[in-house]
């Protein structure tokens, strides 16, 4: 790791020369009107519609948004049918996107646009920021690509792109680092906002500004191997032109992720499966799944060869469920946050009384199944049962 050392900007306050930031605006800007991918939500200006797009941005892949914004759009296309629909409506709609309490957020900020700002949406930025899981970042985005307010946006793509123009060594998630790129990301955009009126050409371009520095670290400004070649602002790059952009940003190494292991159970009686609906405080709340535990702090403890006996002591002790009949339906690894999760699903069939199934949960058909909001691993089970017969 090299030392504290900023190359084009040393002290935390720090700024850009004036010539440099407009030099930077002014070639972004020309990049982004002919380079700038077509993505849906770039058609419209409408703060709801682009309100949608941030929030399923965070975490998740352009690529992967694209048909959620749509589907979303065409089933709830403003504040007053999100703040009306039903709950389970809004979770089915959000399924597989993950990170749930992102679609609960939506729906609760957008009843209290309903009560507080007469179903209109705020258009300050301050006013966006108290909205329900809406920070910094995403009031910044809404306030600058709707609104086209001079908001600075500091994202991870963007903490790439100016700790590279600007040669920042140190580590950006450092409170004090951290702030110097937020201000330099604001005088990036208060540039373009205050661009010289010869300039001046009809575009939105605190909205287009805070999109090319998103967009030259999507496509360009990438973490490894940078296309430095093609890069609009390469001659102002302070990194590049020391010879290590492709070093920047300084992250430090991530956790070791932890191991996880998970056994669920596909369990049929009379034809139906039984599910669950994910408790209100629990992560992925309201949502469905297949009865399922956690294998203890010592997962050696059922092996592969799990017997049968092991399986429904297991089932037993840890759901209360009495099992019998198991069979290896499809084992999945998929990561959250740091942890490693092994998700092991058993088909297996009730022995307990009918009066007993009735409280364990919900018993119904594949058909009904498909109707509910799945986590995303339970739906993959659900998935792959269609390709196998049900019965046990
Ligand atoms: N990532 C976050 N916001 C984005 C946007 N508006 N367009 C493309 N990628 C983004």
């Amino acid at each position: 790791m090299r030392s504290g050392k900023t190359g084009g900007v040393t002290p935390a306050t720090a700024s850009p020369s004036k010539s440099k930031s407009q030099r930077l605006v002014s070639a972004l800007l020309a990049w982004f009107a002919t380079s700038a991918r077509d993505l849906p939500w770039r058609r419209t200006r409408d703060p709801y519609a682009i309100w949608i797009s941030e929030i399923m941005l965070q975490q998740t892949q352009v690529k992967t948004v694209i048909p959620y914004w749509n589907r979303w759009m065409t089933a709830l296309p403003n504040v007053k049918s999100l703040a009306a629909a039903a709950p389970q409506t809004v979770l089915k709609l959000w399924e597989g996107l993950g990170y749930y309490t992102r679609a609960r957020n939506l729906q609760r900020a957008a009843q209290l646009i309903t009560t507080q700002h007469n179903g209109r949406f705020p258009e300050t930025f301050d006013a966006i920021l108290t909205l329900p899981g809406v920070g910094r970042y995403t009031a910044g985005a809404i306030s600058s690509i709707a609104f086209n307010q001079p908001a600075p946006i500091l994202d991870g793509n963007v903490i790439r792109v100016i700790t590279r123009l600007f040669d920042i060594a140190a580590n950006p998630k450092k409170k004090a680092v951290n702030e110097q790129l937020w201000t330099l990301a604001r005088e990036l955009v208060e540039t373009a906002h205050n661009l010289p009126e010869q300039c001046a050409d009809n575009l939105p371009r605190c909205s287009h500004l805070n999109q090319s520095l998103m967009e030259l670290g999507a496509l360009i400004c990438t973490p490894q191997n940078p296309h430095c070649g093609e890069c609009p602002v390469q001659l102002d790059c302070a990194a590049h032109r020391a010879g290590r952009a492709a070093e920047l940003p300084n992250l430090r190494p991530r956790t070791k992720a932890t191991a996880r292991r998970v056994i669920a159970f596909v369990i049929e009686h009379n034809g139906r499966l039984l599910v669950r609906q994910r408790p209100t405080a629990a992560v992925n709340a309201h949502l469905w799944e297949f009865p399922n535990a956690e294998v203890g702090h010592n997962p050696a403890a059922i092996t592969h060869a799990d017997s049968r006996d092991s399986l429904a002591q297991f089932a037993r002790e840890q759901l209360g469920l009495p099992l019998t009949n198991f069979a290896p339906l499809i084992t999945m690894r998929h990561s959250i946050t740091r942890y490693r999760i092994t998700l092991e699903a058993h088909r297996a069939r009730w022995t307990g009384k009918s009066n007993a199934a009735k409280n364990a949960g919900r018993w119904l058909t594949v058909e009904e199944l498909h109707a509910l909001a799945f986590t995303s691993a339970h739906r993959k089970i659900l998935k792959h049962l269609q390709t196998t017969a049900v019965t046990c």
